[in-house]
């Protein structure tokens, strides 16, 4: 079987793949109020995110992320996911998912199960209407909440994605398992990280090291430690109480590089080899100049791959940040 290895002697066999730039929300972390898009030509066409996610199952890749911006909102992006299926058809796929922020499930839920997605991710930080208007700006609470329903109607999982925020949402770590627990959502608390020109000295007031959250939350639930896998960074523990799974992503407190297993293509076809790196390779021009040969791509994503690094560099240990990213984090998909 074709695999892609690195220097480090990782598999790449998880493609994150964010089909457009653009939202409908504007969160905080992640945009700026007035961000300016790409035109419409820059994008990889359908066809074209068709080729080349094709091109890395052949190479091996077994589990496609679908992200944005928010995904659902690229214009006819369940062409996209109807002709990712086939591949799960084949067996070469093990997996078809996305992560979203919920605002369309209503419209796509069912489509989405039916073209063989069976969980999705969704980012969700509160459970407070206002102040998810707040930390959105743009969202839509009773909107996000009605696209979960969908999404559980529909047969799908729904994991819950919660950046955590110091002064923002640390005061609602317990509501949430709590929440989390009874509708049986798995739950997953992200480090924020430094990325966009948004500002990055609020990271350093905001961040909340999820070590202390796991120390905050052992004051309330009995936390079990698995070796529960989903196939992204999390690590999980088992809360007694309630029956449910927490995830913890923690790219500052415990660097998970060493493990890595993927690497992002964004809608314009730029291939970048870690989140928290600069370095990209650009494949749509390759996939352009070579419409009817395969050959030159699949080398272009060879020497990618070559040149993955070893990991990022984001750090506030010294009160400072530092290995800061200037691409917004809808750029890459997180
Ligand atoms: P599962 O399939 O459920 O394991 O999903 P996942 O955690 O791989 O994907 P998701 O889109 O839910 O990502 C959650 C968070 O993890 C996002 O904020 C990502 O930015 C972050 N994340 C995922 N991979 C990496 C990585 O390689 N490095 C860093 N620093 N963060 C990552
Ligand atoms: N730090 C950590 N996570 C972030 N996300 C977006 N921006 C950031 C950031 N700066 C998260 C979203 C979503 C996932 C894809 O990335 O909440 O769940
Ligand atoms: Fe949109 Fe997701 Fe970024 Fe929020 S985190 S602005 S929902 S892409």
């Amino acid at each position: 079987m074709p695999r892609l290895v690195d220097p480090f002697q990782r598999t790449v066999d998880y493609l994150r793949i964010s089909v457009t730039d653009r939202c409908d929300f504007r969160c905080v972390y992640c945009m700026s109020e007035h961000m300016e898009f790409l035109p419409k030509k820059e994008l990889l066409t359908l066809e074209e995110l068709n080729r080349i996610c094709s091109t890395f199952i052949g190479l091996g890749v077994k589990k496609l992320r679908i992200t944005g911006g928010e995904p659902l909102v690229r214009r006819g992006i369940m062409t996209f996911f109807r002709s990712m299926s086939r591949h799960l058809d084949s067996g070469a796929l093990k997996e078809l998912t996305l992560t979203t922020n919920g605002s369309q499930l209503r419209r796509f839920a069912t489509e989405l199960y039916d073209c063989g997605v069976r969980r999705v991710n969704l980012s969700m930080d509160t459970l407070d209407p206002q102040r998810f208007r707040d930390i959105t700006r743009w969202g839509r609470f009773d909107q996000v909440m009605d696209g979960i329903d969908a999404a559980v109607e529909a047969g799908l999982k729904v994991k819950i994605n919660a950046v955590a925020l110091k002064g923002v949402n640390d005061d609602e770590i317990h509501t949430m398992v709590e929440w989390c627990g009874a509708r049986g959502h798995d739950l997953t608390f992200i480090e924020v990280m430094p990325m966009g020109d948004l500002g990055n000295e609020d990271r350093l007031d905001q961040y909340y090291s999820l070590k202390d959250l796991r120390r905050d939350l052992e004051t309330k639930w009995t936390l079990t430690n698995t070796t529960d896998r989903t196939g992204g960074p999390a690590r999980y523990v088992r809360v007694e109480e309630t029956g449910g799974r927490v995830g913890f992503i923690t790219p500052l407190t415990h660097n998970f590089c060493e493990s890595c297993n993927r690497v992002r293509l964004t809608c314009t076809g730029q291939l970048f080899m870690c989140l928290g790196q600069e370095d990209e390779a650009d494949l749509r021009t390759v996939a352009r100049n070579n419409p009817d040969d395969d050959a030159p791509l699949i080398e272009a994503i060879h020497a990618a791959i070559a040149r993955k690094p070893k990991g990022h560099d984001f750090d506030y240990s010294r009160q400072t940040v530092s290995g800061q990213v200037t691409r917004h984090m809808s750029h890459t998909g997180g």
